[in-house]
């Protein structure tokens, strides 16, 4: 009989580790869905910046690693896709906007290198508000933002599996792909 008691992040931290490898999209979102962040355990890894959204590691391990970012009202992450992983993005203050993206054309498998053009087309947008799980995969591609129309913080848990050392981003305009390492800030422990 299936469990639906909430966990903390360190208790999805351990249920991850616990799961059958390699890890299973669903495997992952079912576990992530249970967060519910005790009380403070979240206060040292928020950092705001205005800026831009920051990343501040929460854990970082071979299979897997946990990033809590901050977004201040109309910040956005870059266009990207998420390498060979899953990523799971868990929303725990305000609401996150969320747009696709698909590649117009083929790429014989190994999609667009560095330095490249891609064609990209819009393919849907959605929000997902306090308490609900995003699930991505590998070549899927979006940006992140926070709209919030009311000027309100965006604070998002995310679990990279494995964990993405490199973004590959493209710029909305020209389509010209990058791959970046994005900036991890450690907490304040
Ligand atoms: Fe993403």
């Amino acid at each position: 009989m299936p469990t639906t008691s909430t966990l903390s992040l360190a208790r999805v931290r351990d249920e991850l580790l616990a799961l059958p490898q390699p890890f299973r999209r669903g495997a992952v979102h079912g576990v992530v869905e249970r967060l519910q962040p005790a009380a403070g355990e979240l206060d040292p890894y928020l950092n705001f910046s205005s800026s831009g959204y920051t990343r501040t590691r929460f854990y970082g391990g071979p299979a897997y690693e946990i990033l809590v970012l901050c977004w201040r009202a109309g910040q956005a992450s870059p266009i990207h896709d998420h390498a060979a992983s899953i990523c799971s993005m868990a929303v725990v203050q305000g609401t996150c906007s969320s747009e696709v993206f698909r590649l117009r054309d083929e790429w014989n498998g190994h999609g667009p290198r560095a330095g490249e053009v891609a064609t990209l087309r819009t393919a849907g947008s959605s929000t997902c508000s306090t308490g609900q799980v995003l699930t991505v995969e590998g070549s899927d591609i979006h940006r992140i933002s926070n709209r919030d129309s009311r000027g309100g913080d965006l604070v998002t848990i995310h679990f990279y599996l494995p964990p993405i050392l490199t973004m590959r981003c493209f710029d909305e305009d020209s389509g010209l792909c990058s791959v970046n390492e994005p900036k991890t800030l450690m907490p304040r422990l």
